[in-house]
């Protein structure tokens, strides 16, 4: 079983539990080679601190003494290793060198017999040159093979490869078969050459049709991919385990591995890393080493190198701040960057991971910043959702200092002063009406000044799009005092702009969706604010508390008279999830809603979304923030699905 911790979109920390204990993931399994070890799996396991690896069964299986040993021992006492042993099962061999002379069963039975902890199907390995129809047929031939490992399984777990090459569909085609088998882990399959070819843009779109396929409660693994410089990409985009051979390869070419990418000691001048291996030695000592020394000192800081660099990983994802890391990271490579620039193709399928919001402030890094779902999100929600204020004018702002209402306070007053008016900000983000100027990513993003071009075209191209929709009878760009005289010549209605209101409208229909804010606001509005920050902190309705405004991200928590009122006007299932009635007790009480207890849900939730928990008959239940999507709730059968904040008793 696999249980969602923590997540930051698709990118997640999970726990999967094996035979031999729990695995965290993100997680990378160096590769043994059983005839050929470079470090030894105990060091793995006892210095590095590595809880699994990854060793060949085809190559165990093929050496009489190593077969041997295997059978009567056990692969974790031949192998000195008390974690969790995966196996891969001869696929990678035939892709090497031709015909193996393995048969599936024969493989799947050896692996379960010799105690593997994951053990994989003989798939076929799909070359990116192969044509779509030898593709699709290789395909189907590995499908037929996990169908036949799932039946002998044991209780070994089982890794059910996806294949179909470059071919998005054929590949989507793939997962959504496997996602049918009993089948527990889901490593990408047939990606070697293009991560060796740093075709990086293309492993994107085949990582990206591969989860879209698969079952979300599944771990995915990334086969081959071994190289630090991709971890936080691939992580981005849901991978969760990784396993590299490339840090014994990489060091008898003396070549060091870093985040950065590869450098060849005969390239380097001069090498100061702090890592445990490296760490005693000056360059000269290592130039100076023979051979077989110089390549265990290497593979022992490839190794270190690329653990630092998981648990980077690790802590992005709890810090959410895994774009900036994935971002920052995409720079040491042209093709990597490319990469990153492909995301762009699949903005639509990350945004339905994204979450309502973060933590962390969102960091500008460069162009390819304006492309995360953050931004598609903003742009979408607020052309659809958003409901103009009555007024006739509109004045708009350039980007300025954050939140936008207090920079351009004075101006605002000013405007205010002597006619009725609404103000825009022409943000990167997208338009920004002056009350949304709290909301996150609004006021919890920072971009560099002056911006460059690519924001300017950005900006332009939003604010023309605004041009095209509002409904004002006048926009002006402000211009200081000329603004407020032009103004004066042509318009003197008394102002009639209320901000507050204003706030609490757009961010109820930016969050909720539209209607939001006539659903709940129906009646007598009172405003309470925060005394030290004057912010809006409880809005009441005739008398009724149903909003209170959060400080960090300037989004709502329902209260349940709010909840009632939005249950009412919203059908089923639109910001519900519908528990079990066994949970319902417990869920009154103020207790999460696990996966498992949860029978329906709304489509369209977003992680750290306000959810209404609801019985069967659609009663309200409890108060909360999701924690998944609807499609993972429905998939993991442990983990929190919704956080409850409040019960509600009957
Ligand atoms: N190792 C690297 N790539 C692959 C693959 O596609 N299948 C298997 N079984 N092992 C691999
Ligand atoms: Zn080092």
């Amino acid at each position: 079983m696999f249980e969602l911790i923590r997540r930051d979109g698709l990118g997640r920390i999970g726990r999967l539990d094996t035979p031999h204990g729990p695995l965290e993931t993100p997680a990378l399994l160096p590769v043994v080679n059983p005839r050929l070890v470079t470090v030894p799996p105990r060091e793995l396991y006892d210095a590095f601190g590595f809880r699994a690896l990854i060793t060949n069964s085809y190559i165990i299986r093929n050496d009489p003494k190593l077969n041997a040993r295997a059978r009567e021992e056990g692969l974790h006492a031949m192998l000195d290793f008390p974690g969790v042993i995966m196996t891969d099962s001869g696929t990678f061999q035939s892709h090497m060198y031709g015909e193996v002379e393995v048969r599936n069963e024969d493989i799947v039975n050896f692996q379960r017999d010799i105690g593997t902890d994951i053990g994989t199907v003989l798939d076929i390995f799909t070359e990116p040159d192969w044509s779509r129809e030898k593709t699709a047929h290789a395909v189907d031939v590995t499908m037929d093979r996990t169908a036949e490992a799932a039946s002998l399984k044991g209780k070994m777990l089982l890794a059910g490869v996806v294949q179909g090459s470059v071919f998005e569909d054929l590949r989507e085609d793939c997962a959504r078969r496997l996602a049918l088998l009993d089948v527990d882990v889901h490593p990408i399959g047939g990606v070697v050459p293009l991560m060796e070819q740093y075709r990086f843009a293309d492993l994107v779109d085949v990582i990206v049709a591969s989860k879209k396929g698969l079952d979300p409660s599944r771990p995915v693994h990334l086969f081959g991919a071994g190289h630090p410089m991709v971890f936080a990409l691939a992580a981005l985009l849901g991978c969760d385990m990784f396993d590299s051979a490339s840090y014994a390869k990489f060091a008898r070419d003396d070549r060091f591995m870093f985040p950065e990418g590869t450098a060849s000691l005969q390239d380097m001048k001069d090498i100061h890393c702090h890592c445990p291996a490296c760490q005693s030695h000056s360059y000269k000592e290592i130039c100076d080493m023979g051979p077989a020394d110089r390549a265990a000192l290497i593979a022992r800081h490839n190794l270190w190198a690329s653990l630092e660099e998981v648990q980077r990983v690790r802590r992005a994802i709890l810090e959410g701040d895994l774009w900036e890391m994935v971002e920052r990271r995409c720079r040491a490579h042209p093709s990597l960057l490319s990469a990153l620039r492909r995301l762009s193709r699949h903005q639509d399928f990350l945004e339905r991971f994204e979450p309502l919001s973060r933590d962390n402030s969102m960091l500008y890094t460069g162009p390819e910043t304006l492309s995360r779902p953050a931004f598609l999100r903003y742009e979408r929600r607020f052309f659809e959702r958003y409901q103009y204020p009555g007024t006739e004018v509109m004045v708009a702002f350039e980007d300025g200092g954050k939140p936008y209402g207090r920079h351009y306070q004075q101006q605002i007053a000013e405007v205010l002063n002597e006619f009725d008016a609404h103000f825009f900000v022409a943000s990167p983000i997208g338009p920004v009406p002056i009350e949304l100027d709290e909301m996150y990513p609004v006021a919890q993003s920072l971009f560099p000044e002056p911006p460059d071009r690519e924001t300017k075209e950005r900006i332009r191209e939003q604010m023309e799009h605004l041009s095209h929709e509002h409904p004002y009878s006048l926009g002006v760009a402000w211009d200081g005092q000329a603004t407020v005289d032009t103004l004066a010549m042509m318009c003197q209605k008394e102002p009639s702009f209320n901000v507050d209101i204003a706030r609490v409208r757009a961010v109820s229909d930016y969050q909720f969706g539209k209607g939001a804010a006539d659903l709940l606001l129906d009646g007598k509005i009172e405003i309470k604010r925060s005394e030290t920050t004057g912010k809006i902190r409880n809005v009441l309705v005739d008398g009724e508390h149903i909003l209170s405004m959060r400080a960090n991200d300037g989004f709502f928590t329902l209260r349940p008279p709010g909840a009632a009122r939005l249950r009412r006007g919203f059908a089923s299932p639109r910001m519900r999830v519908e528990v079990k009635d066994d949970a319902v007790p417990f869920n009154r009480e103020g207790k999460n809603v696990f996966c498992a207890f949860v029978n329906s849900c709304d489509p369209d939730l977003r992680p750290m979304d306000e959810v209404m928990v609801v019985d069967r008959n659609d009663d309200l239940v409890a108060l909360g923030r999701a924690m998944m999507t609807r499609d993972e709730m429905l998939s993991f059968r442990t983990g929190i699905a919704v956080k409850v904040r409040e019960g509600i008793k009957k």
